[in-house]
């Protein structure tokens, strides 16, 4: 949450921060602005709203500096206004930061009955206050912003210049992501590889409590004790290639489209010679438990997993959202695996949650998208989904690979307990042919449209599942509620009694999933029970629920798949309805009201 940028040069950087700046944005987008220096003056441009406006903004004001800072803004402290727009500045200091500053309250206090004003509402204000207090004291640049450091407690990601050093950016990282860029007699930060990887391939990555002070053609780093160390500097693999929406409208119906070929190219990558194979040096049959901990949709692939790590690979397994488990602090043995889930590899609770496994002995897996992420780094096993960049806001095709990887962790470990799957060369049939059934439903989209144009406008929708289709119906009430504003909720059918039922009338749109599996009957006599009270039925289901065809409201026949991979084949009507009904909506699909793509705050 929130994208720092910032560069150190010979030239002019405006153009640079603010297309680094532009590849940020699915870090927050709610206010942006830059800084930079120029004939000892910090001169400033801040906008509400997206880059664009920034853009706009510095087109009509120009600016120029050899030296600058940029941010783009996901609002924690302060609503999303220019004076809470980062960068914030005093006469000497510009500051950017990307975080919670959790002890900002009393910082600001003391520093108010010093006499010092603030112009934001912001936790982050304080840092550029205690820098330029510092300065004022008579502390060297270094010494100011060292010594501001000390003083923050929370999460942070800051990165600071000084009106009369303009060779010169000191910057600090705890809990959020920043990296370095090493161009030639030029420097650079950014939150991310892909945001630097127009300008370098030659990063490091800054490690908890890190401090870099950076010249243009200089950096020093200190680690947390202040102690001067050297950091690996690591070739990024980032093209900067396949972040352009192509010839798609918005980058989540591309993502969408782009779901075969990742599938594809998931089987061609970790299937050899018939066989999946993850190729984790794990002795599973040793491991007495599997936790998987994830966030939003990684969580939902994580709950849809169980049902295979438990039904198929009889491994005992645990399920839990990392912002609780992180707190909650459940005992783990020291012989399980922790399994974290995420796409973006920066999740700030994901981070935690792993964290304290690792505390308590386990081993940990990582499923990442970015495998340049602070979560890859810190796991003892990486395993990339392989899905590439993932903009659009929504997570889609990240969600799809991260179900495929999982099922096969699940083939490995049935391999290491040699257990006889009987039905396994089944699956490997389904699996080779899935992107083909991918293929051929996107064909279908106006179908789905026609449901989208009845669901937009309703109050709430409920969408229902049994087994692993539970964690698609929960997936499909996230995807629509986040894109479209409606309220959706997802629950289990079994559990519709126990008092979902309540809200259905004729009035209520359900959404109905139900795959010819082993839960099929169940699954009629909860259809019955939703009909009977007069509830909207939108089946989307196998065969055997073509005989509702004439007494839904709409019926859409999913191909016949095997059973076990279902899920991800029915997560695909989800991801179209919830996109279509955003757009009948008029919402903004890829960069939905309030959302970040990668939340590093918690
Ligand atoms: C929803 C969505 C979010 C993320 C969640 C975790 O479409 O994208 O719910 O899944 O914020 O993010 P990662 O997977 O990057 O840890």
């Amino acid at each position: 949450m929130c994208g720092i940028i910032g560069i150190i040069s010979n030239q002019d950087t405006v153009s640079r921060l603010l297309s680094g700046l532009k590849s940020l944005e699915y870090r927050g987008y709610d206010s942006a602005g830059i800084a930079v220096i120029n004939d000892r003056h910090i001169h400033l441009r801040r906008t509400v709203g997206k880059i664009d406006a920034l853009v706009e903004t510095v087109g009509a004001h120009p600016l120029s500096g050899s030296i600058g800072i940029g941010h783009s803004r996901w609002a924690t402290h302060g609503g999303s206004t220019i004076q809470n727009a980062h960068p914030h500045i005093t006469d000497q200091v510009a500051i950017v930061h990307n975080g919670i500053i959790e002890n900002h309250r009393n910082i600001r206090l003391s520093l108010e009955k010093k006499g010092t004003s603030f112009s934001s509402e912001t936790d982050s204000e304080v840092i550029v206050h205690l820098v330029t207090g510092y300065l004022n004291q008579g502390l060297d640049p270094e010494q100011a912003a060292f010594k501001t450091f000390e003083q923050l407690e929370g999460a942070y990601a800051v990165a600071v210049i000084f009106r009369d050093f303009d060779d010169l950016m000191i910057c600090s990282r705890k809990g959020s992501p920043l990296t370095l860029g090493l161009g030639k007699a030029e420097m650079f930060i950014g939150s991310d590889a892909l945001s630097l990887s127009p300008f370098t391939h030659d990063l490091v990555y800054l490690e908890e409590g890190d401090i870099a002070v950076l010249k243009r053609d200089s950096y020093k780093i200190y680690d947390q004790n202040k102690v001067l160390v050297e950091r690996p500097v690591t070739k990024s693999q980032i093209s900067g290639e396949g972040v352009s929406k192509g010839k798609y409208p918005h980058f989540m119906l591309k993502e969408i489209y782009e779901q075969p070929d990742v599938i594809r190219r998931i089987i061609q990558k970790y299937v050899k010679g018939g066989v999946p194979c993850v190729g984790l040096d794990i002795d599973w049959a040793a491991v007495d438990q599997v936790t998987f901990v994830a966030c939003g949709t990684s969580f939902y692939a994580a709950q849809i997993a169980q049902n295979w790590f438990e039904g198929v690979a009889k491994m005992s397994t645990r399920v839990e959202v990392a912002s609780e488990f992180r707190y909650r602090q459940p005992p783990l043995s020291n012989r399980g695996v922790t399994i974290v889930i995420s796409q973006s590899g920066e999740t700030a609770d994901t981070l935690a949650a792993l964290r304290y496994a690792k505390s308590e002995g386990q081993t940990v897996i990582a499923l990442v998208n970015v495998v340049e992420s602070t979560i890859a780094r810190e796991s003892d096993y990486v395993v990339p989904i392989s899905a590439g960049p993932e903009i659009g806001v929504a997570s889609t095709k990240a969600f799809t690979a991260q179900l495929l990887i999982l099922i096969f962790i699940c083939f490995d470990i049935l391999r290491s307990k040699k257990k006889d799957f009987p039905d396994f060369a089944h699956i490997l049939k389904a699996l080779k042919v899935l992107p083909l059934a991918f293929e051929k439903l996107l064909l279908d989209r106006k179908l789905l449209q026609q449901i989208s144009q009845k669901l937009a406008g309703n109050k709430s929708i409920i969408f229902l599942g049994r087994g692993a289709m539970f964690g698609v119906a929960l997936e499909g009430a996230l995807k629509l509620k986040e894109l479209s504003y409606l309220h959706a909720e997802g629950a289990p059918s079994g559990e519709l009694k126990h008092g979902p039922i309540a809200l259905v009338d004729e009035h209520t749109p359900i959404i109905y999933l139900m795959p010819d599996d082993v839960l099929v009957e169940k699954n009629k006599s909860n259809l019955e029970e939703v009909m009977a009270r007069k509830g909207q039925v939108y089946l989307i289901g196998g065969a055997s629920a073509s005989i509702y065809r004439e007494k839904v409201v709409h019926f859409f026949e999913m191909p016949d798949l095997d059973a076990f991979c279902a899920p991800l084949l029915y997560t695909l009507p989800m991801q179209l309805i919830a996109y279509e009904t955003a757009l009948i909506e008029g919402s903004d699909v890829d960069q939905p009201r309030n959302l970040a793509k990668s939340v590093t705050v918690e």
